[in-house]
């Protein structure tokens, strides 16, 4: 028998590798071609099941790809303050993991403070890193709602009350996450003001109001920053939800021209037509569709699950929607977990920890020195008493969802201690508890034993304000006023009676009411500062850091002189909740009711002295298409380095509807040496003289004259020009 010429197996492998590999790879998979060829192929390849399968979730924080097909699970994890440690599968519960700690970064109102784009891009740069390495495609950050007033229990998590500060910086943040081929993940849209009723309640706001307060961050962190993914709020707006709400949908998509995936939050979908419809595109969530508490795996139920395909194989609805909304879905892959030129991320380096030193540096806020007192000078104060559960107290866990696992918290009693060295003699006493049950004996007790320490001390700096715990700074909760939490008041009006002056430095949201701020010789407010919150403290407190963080909100007196509280409603009556105090909010209610808060939008001192020289503008005159250039010098005349942020309000002189007596529409961040000017300049177009004309649906300038205020706050206005718009 002729024997058969056979070719040894392993050279028919290699021929048939070598004509494969030459062969182009399936178009979606090719990563070199326009990406909406890519997605177009992918869909054309997916079943109906398939493509259902992606559009809601397979456990608590992933939703699956395709394994036929070789596209991978989307994995997502919260949250602004650094990647979440691992959660179970189908549970809230933690993992237990050892190996998810991460880099506890600032809270993004302590990112706003910065006033920086380039502190907010090394956020994002820099936390993008830590969700990247963490193989996690989506980072559920940055939530920039509106500070309508300050009960709000996630205002921590926001970036204030001016939407063109928070539009800014939020934009700087997602194109820095995003660096990383991690989508960035904008919330909650919209108009999550509160975390009263916040499942239900209907938010009643004008369209001007909406518009010009409440979607302009949104509309600049998606358009200008580009964000992929949109986290819809919980709440509802024209009595929709948020999650899938037609009107909101068509400005996201259709006026926003948004291309990515809106997704609901955790549970806050409620209706399958509506989320077919209106722009849901992928639904994560807890329990939805009404199940009971105790389901598991229930990922089925879900309203875009099952219920959704049994409406297009019975014939009531087409598969337009559906396509619509895996193409969104695919795109997300191929820009995150698809896109082979991404890089891998790191997580918990020293670099991180130096960026979260260096946004937390310049967050934290001087708002008052009287005799410049701050930076303390070791030659002149020898014993120092700490006063302060927060002074040695973690605040990087806890407050909701925006909690973190972090691999290490600085405490500002041992960042004090190490900065002070033998040159000083720091005692610490806690002075206060927030320890729960209350018990009124410790409490005493601890107050009297910091007063004791106090007749001994040369200064005393207090270190308290809020924490992440419910009914302060935390989700699912508002707090219950604005007075001293812990009875902190108590132990402070005390401590003001000893000798020595009295630093006083507060982290969270916001302050606490202080009717005897004037007996306090300085005030820093540190927001929530992460992993190295105690080094920034120090090295400010002790000059080694010169601070530069201004206000991204205004600090009240007393909650009646904030717009929402005295104009508006709120918490509302568990149905609607209507914001009357419509555009004036924060300092445009302050400027337009003369209002005199504690401390002013955008105010913040520095151990240097600046000097405003005189600001020139290229044209005078602008018709709509225009841009005006402004030129404004600023010159360190201090003996220190310093930064200063100089700040651009707009102030239409005469308009056809009610307009806030300014807005903000520029400010610029100028590192400047002793004896050195610099200039700020700032572009200022129509759009910015502009308001949003609810008959025309649309921005509108008027023409005439406007006046560009320049300054350090918005109360500190140095210099003034007018400009005219033709
Ligand atoms: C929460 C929050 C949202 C978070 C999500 C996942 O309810 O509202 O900000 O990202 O669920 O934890």
């Amino acid at each position: 028998m002729n024997k058969k010429f056979r070719l040894p197996g392993v050279l028919i492998g290699i021929a048939v590798g070598a004509v494969v590999a030459n062969a182009a790879p399936l178009p979606y998979l090719n990563d070199s071609i326009d990406i909406e060829v890519r997605v177009e192929d992918a869909l054309a390849r997916l079943t109906l099941e398939e493509k259902i399968a992606m559009i809601h979730a397979q456990s608590k924080f992933t939703s699956p790809g395709v394994p036929r097909l070789g596209i991978p699970d989307l994995a997502v994890s919260d949250g602004p303050q650094g990647v979440r440690e691992e959660l179970l599968w189908d549970k809230w519960d933690v993992a237990g993991q050892t190996n998810d700690s991460c880099t506890a970064y600032p809270a993004l109102m302590s990112v706003a403070a910065s006033w920086n784009r380039d502190i907010a891009a090394l956020y994002g740069k820099s936390i993008g890193e830590e969700f990247r390495q963490r193989n996690k495609d989506v980072a559920l950050t940055p939530g920039i709602n509106i500070y309508r007033h300050p009960l709000c229990g996630r205002n921590f998590e926001y970036m204030g009350e001016d939407p063109y500060l928070a539009g800014i910086l939020a934009a700087e943040a997602v194109k820095g996450i995003q660096s990383n081929g991690v989508a960035a993940c904008v919330k909650h849209f919209a108009l999550n003001n509160q975390e009263i009723d916040r499942h239900k309640v209907n938010v009643v706001v004008s369209e001007r109001a909406l518009h010009e307060i409440y979607l302009e961050g949104f509309r600049r962190a998606i358009v200008d920053g580009g964000a992929w993914t949109v986290m819809g709020a919980y709440n509802k707006y024209r009595n929709q939800f948020c999650t899938h709400n037609e009107y909101l949908n068509k400005i996201l998509k259709t006026d926003w021209k948004f291309d990515g995936v809106l997704m609901s939050d955790w549970g806050g979908t409620e209706d399958t037509h509506q989320a077919i419809f209106n722009g849901l595109d992928l639904e994560f969530g807890t329990y939805t569709d009404g199940l009971s508490s105790g389901k598991s795996n229930a990922y089925d139920n879900y309203y875009l699950a099952n219920p959704y395909l049994a409406l297009i194989k019975s014939g009531v609805v087409g598969t337009a929607e559906l396509d619509d909304k895996v193409r969104r879905i695919l795109r997300l892959c191929f820009r995150t977990n698809m896109n082979r030129n991404r890089g891998f991320g790191s997580r918990n380096s020293a670099q991180h920890s130096a960026d979260a030193l260096a946004i937390q540096q310049e967050g934290i806020v001087l708002l008052k020195n009287e005799g410049d007192i701050l930076p303390i000078d070791k030659s002149r104060f020898h014993r120092i008493l700490v006063v302060g559960e927060n002074a040695d107290f973690c605040l990087t866990k806890y407050g909701g969802s925006s909690g973190v696992k972090a691999r290490y918290e600085v405490m500002p009693i041992d960042a004090i201690r190490k900065i002070a060295g033998n040159d000083v003699k720091i005692e610490y006493r806690k002075g206060y508890t927030s320890d729960w049950p209350r018990n009124t004996q410790v409490e005493d007790s601890l107050r009297i034993d910091a007063l004791k320490a106090a007749d001994k001390a040369d200064l005393i700096v207090f270190i308290g304000g809020h924490n992440k715990h419910p009914c302060h700074d935390c989700e699912s909760y508002d707090r219950g006023s604005t007075k001293a939490p812990y009875r902190q008041d108590e132990l402070l009006v005390e401590l003001l009676k000893a000798k020595a002056p009295l630093v006083l430095v507060t982290m969270g949201a916001n302050q606490f009411d202080m009717p005897y701020s004037g007996k306090i010789t300085a005030m820093l407010h540190a927001w929530y500062g992460g992993s190295e919150s105690g080094t920034a403290l120090a090295q400010v407190l002790f000059g080694e850091v010169n601070p530069s963080g201004k206000l991204p909100v205004t600090f009240y007196r007393q909650l009646d002189e904030c717009g929402a509280i005295a104009m508006g409603e709120y918490p509302g009556d568990g149905k609607n909740v209507s914001y009357n105090e419509d555009i004036f909010v924060g300092y445009r209610y302050v400027d337009k009711y003369n209002v005199k808060p504690q401390f002013h939008f955008g105010h913040g001192l520095s151990y240097t002295k600046f000097r405003y020289g005189q600001p020139v503008a290229d044209k005078m005159k602008i018709l709509s298409g225009d841009t005006i250039k402004i030129v404004m010098p600023v010159t360190n005349i201090g003996r220190r380095s310093g930064k200063e942020v100089v700040q651009l309000y707009v102030q239409d002189e005469k308009a056809s509807v009610p307009r806030p007596v300014k807005e903000l529409k520029g400010f610029v961040k100028l590192n400047l040496a002793p004896g050195e000017t610099r200039n700020a300049v700032f572009c200022i177009t129509a759009r910015d003289l502009s308001f949003y004309d609810e008959t025309s649906r649309s921005w509108k300038a008027e023409p005439g004259v406007f006046k560009l205020l320049i300054g350090a706050s918005s109360l500190d206005i140095k210099r003034s020009l007018s400009i005219s718009l033709m």
